[in-house]
């Protein structure tokens, strides 16, 4: 029988405790602003969106955008196409673009551009995770979760080739293609 269960890298209990640490500077840093809105970029973000936003003790809307930057695999194209814009307005508001991970840094900064692009008071990011010898592009991280190693990550809302996903922990597989 094989096992291909992924291996734990960051478990459960270290995850939520750092959402809560993160949940915890967000609401200190935004108890001024009446108008923060979160922008989960799908689908990667999707776990950790709902799990920072209920724990932040200030009030907030929830928005969505979708980019693909990748196909179905792991290679990095740099490439980012934009899937589904946001639908609300967010002229005036505080925008927190929440994603998963953060691997060369592209689709950040290409998401904080088109975030600029809706005229907003702020725009910062919140990424649960970073690679972080793989930056190929400067990007600014205001809240980061965890720092990790090249290496390919699932769970916790993360894919490969869209499995995986709903692990409640993050753990490393090999990736096939490369
Ligand atoms: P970047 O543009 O290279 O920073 O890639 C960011 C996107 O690639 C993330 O939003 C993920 O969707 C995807 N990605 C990069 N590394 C991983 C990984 O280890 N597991 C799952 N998705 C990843
Ligand atoms: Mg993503």
């Amino acid at each position: 029988m094989s096992d291909d269960t992924p291996k734990v890298l960051i478990s459960e209990d270290q995850i939520q405790t750092r959402v809560l640490e993160l949940a915890g500077q967000i609401s200190a840093d935004y108890k001024d602003a009446d108008d923060l809105v979160m922008v989960g970029v799908l689908k990667g973000s999707f776990i950790f969106l709902a799990d920072l936003s209920r724990r932040l003790s200030i009030p907030r809307t929830i928005e969505f955008i979708a980019v693909s930057s990748y196909g179905n695999g792991s290679l990095a194209s740099g490439a980012v196409r934009l899937v589904m814009d946001v639908r609300g307005n967010l002229d005036g508001k505080h925008v927190l673009i929440v994603e998963d991970i953060v691997d060369t840094g592209h689709t950040l900064k290409y998401l904080i551009g088109m975030m600029k692009s809706h005229r907003p008071a702020s725009v910062k990011t919140a990424a649960l995770v970073r690679k972080a010898e793989s930056a190929q592009v400067d990007v600014t991280i205001d809240y980061l979760g965890f720092d990790i190693g090249d290496e390919w990550v699932v769970g916790y809302g993360l894919d490969y080739a869209e499995q995986n996903r709903t692990l409640p922990y993050i753990g490393v597989i090999k990736p096939t293609d490369s």
